[in-house]
C-alpha cells in the first residue's frame, strides 16, 4: 500500500462529501480499522465498537436522522462507499464485571475521547491512502432512532458516524484559527479580541469565495450554539447506563 507521509496528510485535510462509485476493498477497510484500533485507549479499556452500515435502507433511515428538520443534504450518508458508526461500548466490560460502574460521567468522557481518537486514526489513515471522508455527528439528532435502526443495546452509545470513499470533488481547505489564539504557555490565556474578529473576517471571505455565501464564523457559532443543543441526549445516555452521576 502506498501511503502519503503523516504530516503531509494531516496538513492536507479537508472533509470530503462527494465520492466516486468505487468500493473500498475488504483488505483496505480492515487496514483502516486496525489503524483505528491501535490508537491509544484510556486505561486500556478498548471501549469502542464500530458498526459498519452496508444496508441501503438503514443508510436511508440514518440520513433522515442526520437531515433532521432540514430539507435535504447529507446525501453522502447514502452515497459513500463505507459508512461507519463509532459507539462507546461497555458491554464487554459488563461481561467481565457485571457491576462495573459505567454510570459515572467520567466513564462517558473516557468513551467519547477514545471514540474521537480512534475515528480520527481511521480518517487520517484513509486520507493517507488516497481516500476521503467526513465525520457525521448529526446522527446524534435522534439517538433513540439510531439505536432502533442499529439495534443498539444497554451499555452502548453511538457517538459519531463516518463516511468514507474515493473523493469525487476538489475542495478548498477551511481556514483554522491562528496558533496564537489556541495555544498559550503555562497558563490559560484568553484569545485577543481583535485577532478573533480578524479571524471572523477570514471565515467570511472564505465562504464568499467558496460559495458566495454571506456567512461569518460568529453566525455559524450562533446557528450551532445559540439555542437548545440536542436536549434529548442526556435522557438517552442515562437510558443506556451512562452519565447518571
Ligand atoms: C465530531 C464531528 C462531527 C461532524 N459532523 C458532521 C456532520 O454531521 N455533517 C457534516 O457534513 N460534517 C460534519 N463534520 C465535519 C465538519 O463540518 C468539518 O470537519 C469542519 O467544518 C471543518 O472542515 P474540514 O474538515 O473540511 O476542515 C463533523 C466533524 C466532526 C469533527
Amino acid at each position: 500500500m502506498n501511503s502519503q507521509a503523516t504530516l503531509q496528510t494531516a496538513l492536507n485535510h479537508r472533509s470530503i462529501r462527494k465520492f466516486t462509485e468505487q468500493a473500498i476493498s475488504k483488505e483496505l477497510l480492515n487496514t483502516l480499522i486496525q489503524a483505528g484500533q491501535m490508537a491509544s485507549t484510556s486505561s486500556y479499556l478498548q471501549n469502542i465498537s464500530i458498526i459498519r452500515v452496508t444496508d441501503k435502507t438503514k443508510r436511508a433511515h440514518i440520513r433522515e436522522v442526520c437531515v433532521g428538520n432540514g430539507k435535504g443534504g447529507h446525501h453522502y450518508v447514502e452515497n459513500c462507499a463505507e459508512f461507519l458508526v463509532f459507539c462507546i461500548d461497555a458491554t464487554r466490560h459488563l461481561h467481565f464485571v457485571p457491576d462495573a460502574q459505567i454510570g459515572w460521567t467520567e466513564v462517558l468522557l473516557i468513551g467519547a475521547v477514545d471514540a474521537g481518537i480512534m475515528a480520527q486514526n481511521v480518517l487520517l489513515t484513509a486520507e493517507s491512502l488516497g481516500l476521503g471522508g467526513v465525520f457525521i455527528g448529526s446522527l446524534r439528532n435522534n439517538l433513540n432512532r439510531i439505536a432502533e435502526i442499529l439495534e443498539v443495546p444497554y451499555g452502548v452509545v453511538p457517538m459519531v458516524g463516518m463516511c468514507l470513499g474515493y473523493p469525487n470533488q476538489e475542495v478548498g481547505q477551511r481556514p483554522r484559527l491562528p496558533i496564537d489564539l489556541i495555544m498559550s504557555e503555562n497558563r490559560f490565556q484568553a484569545a485577543d479580541k481583535d485577532a478573533l474578529n480578524a479571524f471572523n473576517d477570514v471565515v467570511k471571505d472564505y465562504y464568499q469565495q467558496r460559495s458566495q455565501l454571506d456567512l461569518s464564523w460568529q453566525e455559524q457559532i450562533r446557528n450551532n450554539l445559540g439555542g437548545e443543543v440536542r436536549p434529548d441526549i442526556l435522557a438517552f445516555l442515562q437510558k443506556q447506563g451512562f452519565a447518571k452521576r
